[in-house]
């Protein structure tokens, strides 16, 4: 589902003149079937004007994305200390927010107050819900997929639209119900129309992703999909070379790394069923790991 102004269309307007049903529907078939503002907004109108100012003025300067390395590598703030920023300080307002709030945050519970209480990622404006988390925090294996979908963004909870079923199911199989597995994403918002999310959204989330992994401290780590294998494991390698064998995952707390396994995104997985087997290969790896570490 994407989202979008609704042109000032209400319905009786519509019935009455086909011409705007037919700008209606032309929105539906463009995946535009939500509205996110009373009144129209004329972007052309605010793009040329922008640019004219942009013309005038000099280019702002763009901090370039944090990579996870400096971010993990940098000294973190005790509950009340302002870290000192990762990067050199060249990273933005909004990273250095989160990376405070992450900081102070003592508790699972703690982070996701922070998570809701953050206004850094500009993807919270057009979602309804914040997606934190679902599952038991204290289990062995932590699951971290993109981001939230249109289900889970109406209630709240990561996967648990069609992927997140097909994820289900396939824990099932090797005895993993959602008690027994912890999952979250490396956005905490839906992107709108379920695009990508950016290098800026996804740096903005990931002190929280990182505190998140340090607090509820998994035996093993499963980046669901290439983004968020990338992410965490800090490759640039896609996930058919990142998936199936095991990599260590750090953060400057942590006592010991956790062993992580990435494996295919279950939504791929639905849209390509000939790799099932391959992640059914990992899940095994998982559980094989968990077998054999002590609870
Ligand atoms: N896909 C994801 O990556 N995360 C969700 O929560 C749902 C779908």
């Amino acid at each position: 589902m994407r989202r979008g102004a609704a042109a000032g269309l209400c319905y009786d307007r519509l019935m009455a003149d086909p011409s705007a049903a037919d700008i209606l529907r032309f929105h539906l078939e463009a995946g535009v079937d939500e509205t996110i503002g009373e009144s129209p907004v004329d972007r052309f109108a605010s793009a040329g004007q922008a640019a004219s100012e942009a013309a005038t003025e000099p280019a702002p300067e763009k901090p370039p994305p944090p990579a996870r390395r400096a971010l993990r590598d940098a000294p973190r703030a005790t509950a009340g200390e302002a870290p000192a920023p990762p990067n050199g300080g060249r990273v933005s307002q909004a990273v250095q927010a989160a990376w405070s709030l992450a900081a102070a945050a003592n508790s699972v519970a703690e982070l996701k107050a922070a998570v809701e209480s953050f206004e850094g990622c500009g993807l919270k404006k057009t979602a309804t819900n914040t997606v934190f988390a679902d599952g038991n925090p204290e289990a062995r294996v932590m699951f971290v997929g993109e981001a939230p979908g249109a289900e889970e963004d109406r209630q709240g909870l990561p996967f648990v639209g069609p992927s997140g079923r097909l994820l289900d199911r396939m824990l099932e199989t090797i005895g993993y119900g959602r008690e027994k597995f912890y999952v979250t994403n490396i956005v905490f918002w839906r992107p709108p129309g379920n695009r990508n999310p950016t290098t800026d959204e996804i740096a903005a989330c990931l002190p929280f992703v990182e505190r998140h992994i340090e607090l509820a401290a998994p035996d093993v780590l499963v980046p669901l999909g290439g983004p968020a294998a990338k992410t965490l494991l800090g490759r640039a390698e896609g996930i058919t070379r990142l998936r199936g064998s095991w990599h260590s995952y750090s953060t400057a707390h942590m006592s010991a790394p956790v062993d992580a396994m990435a494996t295919f995104h279950p939504a791929y997985l639905l849209r390509s069923p000939a790799n099932k087997r391959q992640a059914w290969r990992d899940l095994l790896e998982i559980r094989q790991k968990l077998d054999g570490a002590a609870d």
